[in-house]
């Protein structure tokens, strides 16, 4: 009798199992359907509203409307451009919900337009500029599907994407700025995340331009703070630390990651920066961290974990591709890709946090 029963149940919680299940993936799919445009025939011409907000915010249009609406003919003279063909491309992007166009032909700022403007805190308008200057054409995405080297391997033999952004400054400065600016987005999740009360000395490894160890020592300020970067990067940051009021309690080193780490701080964090490296440097990268951690100190990687069966990750499988096409073997990773590297490294994985950014959990490791 219990044995029949114990089979109903059994039987029961499979059905409803698989209901749920269905059901689960109906309501993923309409949300995929109801929130992007890009099913169907809009899926061939996403691209084109990429190249369109380029244009705009390469002409600072948002930053032009901020001071009231304009047509397009009187935006075309600011920026010195043709009128029609500018009308032609502000038409589309409002009925992408960009801009609104009034019945006399004058455009004005959604509250989506608003984000690109360059003055509003959180501004889209760098990393829009570098990822179509910088992009990833259809011919070096199908190499790096055909060939399984990103895509870029031959225009630069077996170096890095970080040894092509050294080749002028200004390139540098601009991934810098743009890198930062989505760092200026994830800022408050990591200060809402990450507990910095017992926390003295913090070393941000690969910091870049210092935008978050510049927010964290705002927000905490009995806290001490190193950027950690190539040397090049590091000489920009300490600039914007200084600039930002709080280079009296932060300093920016230039170093290599791949060969040591500065030694004895309480936390060190990773931030977007190991996705860039294939699993045998990123070992390197932690191993180094590694031997710089004392017995007590903590690392936290803050990076995308990717979730395989959800719909609800689609930026970090976009994010994703970056890496395949320009990196050497960079990728974002599942959590037990996380927990073999640490293993790897010395390291042991004690916390993962999800945060409301999609391309952001925090991965906690001490000393194993
Ligand atoms: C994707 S960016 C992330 C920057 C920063 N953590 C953020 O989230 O804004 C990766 C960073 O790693 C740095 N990096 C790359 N190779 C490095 C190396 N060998 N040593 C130190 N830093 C390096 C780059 O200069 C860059 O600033």
């Amino acid at each position: 009798m219990a044995s029949m029963l114990t089979r109903t149940v059994e039987r029961a919680r499979r059905e409803l199992r698989g209901h749920y299940a269905v059901l689960r993936r109906a309501v993923a799919g309409r949300i995929f359907k109801r929130s992007l445009p890009l099913t169907d025939f809009w899926l061939l011409h996403a691209s084109w509203i990429t190249r369109c907000l380029y244009v705009v915010v390469k002409l600072d249009i948002p930053d032009i409307l901020a001071k009231g609406p304009r047509t397009a003919e009187e935006l075309a003279a600011q920026a010195d451009v043709n009128g029609s063909s500018l009308y032609r491309v502000m038409r589309c992007l409002a009925a992408m919900g960009m801009f609104d166009e009034d019945r006399a032909g004058r455009f004005s700022l959604t509250h989506v337009g608003e984000s690109f403007r360059a003055d509003v805190p959180r501004s889209l308008k760098m990393w829009t500029i570098w990822r179509n200057e910088d992009d990833l054409s259809p011919e070096l995405m199908l190499k790096a599907v055909r060939t399984g080297r990103h895509g870029r391997a031959d225009q630069q033999g077996d170096e890095t994407s970080w040894k092509r952004l050294e080749v002028d400054e200004e390139t540098g400065a601009a991934f810098d700025k743009s890198m930062g600016a989505w760092t200026e987005i994830h800022l408050p999740e990591v200060l809402r995340t990450f507990d910095f009360g017992p926390v003295r000395t913090l070393v941000d490894v690969g910091g870049g331009r210092g935008v978050l160890m510049a927010g964290i020592l705002k927000a905490n300020p009995h806290l001490r703070g190193m950027v950690y970067d190539r040397p090049p990067v590091a000489a920009r940051a300490l600039r914007y630390l200084e600039e930002q009021g709080v280079a009296g309690r932060a300093e920016a080193i230039g170093g290599n990651f791949l060969e040591s780490v500065p030694a004895g701080a309480d936390v060190y964090f990773i931030k977007h920066a190991l996705h860039d490296w294939s699993d045998d440097f990123s070992i390197k990268i932690l191993s180094n961290i590694r031997a710089a951690m004392t017995s007590t100190s903590r690392l936290v990687v803050w990076d995308a974990i990717v979730k395989p069966e959800s719909y609800r990750d689609r930026l970090t499988k976009l994010l994703d591709l970056q890496q395949m096409i320009d990196t050497d073997d960079g990728r974002e990773r599942v959590q037990a890709d996380f927990e073999r590297l640490f293993a790897a490294s010395g390291l042991k994985l004690t916390r993962i946090r999800h945060t409301f950014i999609e391309d952001m959990c925090l991965i906690e490791a001490v000393p194993a």
